[in-house]
């Protein structure tokens, strides 16, 4: 008998659904909300009223694609936190909403989980235990991971996440929402020229509001002189932030290599789609003799199909949620 899981994920400002039969991914849809950039980030309610609208065309087209009828299905798998409550709602009530109808289980996924396990979705995969470096919007995390469903994590941000450095960072410069990609894109034809200062924390922690802040402070005074000084540096400014947020990123992990003794070295999250964080893994892996993964590009940012595939390993373990399960905003991470 196959394993099938239809995953919806809704943590955020993207809805999203994907089928898995037996750990490999068969549809993996999204529907992103254009409406936040225009905020400059995202609007809570205005997320929660998309995913409402999203979420059943969404679903529908998941299943479509891939060929699979709903009473195929062995389990629904669904985001359950941390992200934001109203978001999360709409996925979580769907989810139950269609596991009582199916009458099959429902299976609760931990979004960071999720982000990780991505490097399930497609071959080669990592072997255990490895290291992976998780940095996303809302968070920034080394962990050490021994097994699919057992994850520890050695060392966290103390503030902002590298996500966030970065769409703050851009949004100074007065780029869109979110800011990432455009930063990623426009350093492409720069040179990290402009030096920010790193900060000194001990072990595995990270800390970026240190660098948001010499980066706001360096843009007045710069402005000061010269009203189209950003406009004239642009590629400059993005390679310069983008070096130093991805430096600040390597060196914990070099540490956390060093010391644990592993050398599988993964990236995941959003901020893992970024071209020069990549690179640079891939370099300093080289160097390190460490072998590095980096998960496909569409598994890098939110998507179900993530969801999905951690599902697949916590339905192997019989890991259910009871249909009185709730959305949480924040959960510590412990597998
Ligand atoms: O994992 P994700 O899609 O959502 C969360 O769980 O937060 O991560 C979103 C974050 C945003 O901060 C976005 O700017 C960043 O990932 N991001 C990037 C790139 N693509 C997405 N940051 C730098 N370079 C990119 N290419
Ligand atoms: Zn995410």
């Amino acid at each position: 008998m196959s394993i099938v899981i239809l995953a919806i994920e809704s943590s955020c400002d993207d809805t999203a659904a994907a089928v898995i039969v037996d750990g490999q991914v068969r549809s993996n849809i999204l529907a992103d909300q254009k409406i936040h950039a225009q905020y400059g980030g995202v609007v809570p309610e205005l997320a929660s009223r998309a995913h409402q609208a999203n979420i059943v065309p969404v679903v529908d087209a998941a299943l479509k694609q891939s060929g699979v009828s709903p009473d195929q299905l062995s389990a629904i798998a669904f985001t359950k936190g941390p992200g934001l409550m109203g978001s999360l709602m709409v996925g979580v009530s769907f989810a139950k909403g269609l596991a009582l109808s199916y009458g099959i289980p429902l299976i609760e996924v931990h979004h960071l989980h999720a982000h990780v396990l991505a490097h399930f979705a497609e071959d080669p995969t990592p072997d255990f235990p490895f290291l992976c470096l998780l940095v996303s919007g809302g968070h920034t995390q080394i962990l050490l991971v021994r097994d699919h469903l057992e994850l520890e994590v050695l060392g966290s941000t103390t503030d902002d996440a590298a996500g966030e450095a970065f769409d703050k960072a851009g949004k100074m410069m007065g780029l869109g929402y979110p800011a990432g990609p455009l930063i990623d894109q426009h350093a492409k034809s720069g040179k990290p020229v402009f030096d920010f200062p790193h900060p000194q924390l001990p072990n595995y922690q990270f800390s970026f509001s240190g660098i948001k802040t010499s980066i706001r402070y360096f843009l007045q005074a710069q402005v000061e002189r010269d009203p189209a000084f950003i406009q004239k540096n642009l590629p400059d400014l993005c390679a310069s932030i983008q070096y130093h947020i991805i430096e600040i990123l390597l060196d914990k992990l070099v540490l956390a290599a060093r010391d644990t003794g592993i050398r599988t070295v993964a990236i995941a999250g959003g901020v893992s789609a970024n071209s020069q964080l990549r690179q640079r893994l891939k370099e300093v892996g080289l160097a390190k003799g460490w072998k590095t993964f980096v998960p496909p590009m569409d598994y890098s940012t939110d998507n179900a199909a993530m969801i999905g595939v951690t599902g697949y390993f916590k339905y192997k373990k019989g890991q259910f949620a009871p249909l009185t399960v709730k959305p949480e905003a924040r959960i510590p991470l412990n597998g």
